[in-house]
């Protein structure tokens, strides 16, 4: 079977019925993806299909064939990263980082279609997705940041985080 990842056609060899969150990162090596409750209920393992964010964990193989698989590995264009990544680091809006691929991704298919900066609306587009750091409001003030086309200096930043202790710099 042939499954598009990224833009890139991928020959896949595992049966039909297997998960596309498996197929992805112990075949393709694709990673961005992650295994958490594999049940359809945390969001963390969301891909775009086609543009529609989707529950890789709930999704056969054989239901994206033929169809567009994007995920945060095919966001990012030249070393350049885009607005809503850039405003995810400028608002601190990832702490351990393992739900926020699948936050990302969901975010884009919400700004693709035109998002507002609303928070309620955010939050409704992110519906389902569990961050177990609770992040949620840093994440919809990026989600916002990205909705009204800001963009950052992330050398700023970096620079604004550091913090000196007993006069060492960290
Ligand atoms: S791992 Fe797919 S929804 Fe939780
Ligand atoms: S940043 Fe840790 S689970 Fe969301």
């Amino acid at each position: 079977m042939n499954i598009t990842i990224n833009g890139t056609s991928r020959i896949v060899n595992a049966g039909p019925l297997t998960p596309l969150l498996h197929v992805l990162r112990e075949e393709l090596d694709v990673l961005s993806p992650k295994a958490g409750c594999q049940q359809g209920g945390c969001g963390t393992c969301t891909v775009l299909v086609n543009g529609e964010p989707r529950r890789s964990c709930l999704l056969p193989i054989a239901a994206v064939e033929g169809a567009e698989v994007r995920t945060v590995e095919g966001l990012a264009s030249g070393g350049k990263l885009t607005p809503v990544q850039e405003a995810w680091i400028h608002h601190y809006a990832a702490q351990c980082g393992f739900c926020t691929s699948g936050f990302l991704m969901a975010a884009t298919a919400y700004l693709e279609k035109g998002g507002s900066d609303d928070h309620a609306e955010i939050a409704a587009a992110l519906g389902g997705h569990v961050c177990r750091c609770t992040g949620y409001v840093k994440i919809y003030d990026a989600v916002a940041a990205a909705a009204r086309g800001e963009s950052f200096d992330l050398a700023t930043t970096a620079a604004g985080s550091r913090t000196t202790i007993r006069g060492v710099e960290l």
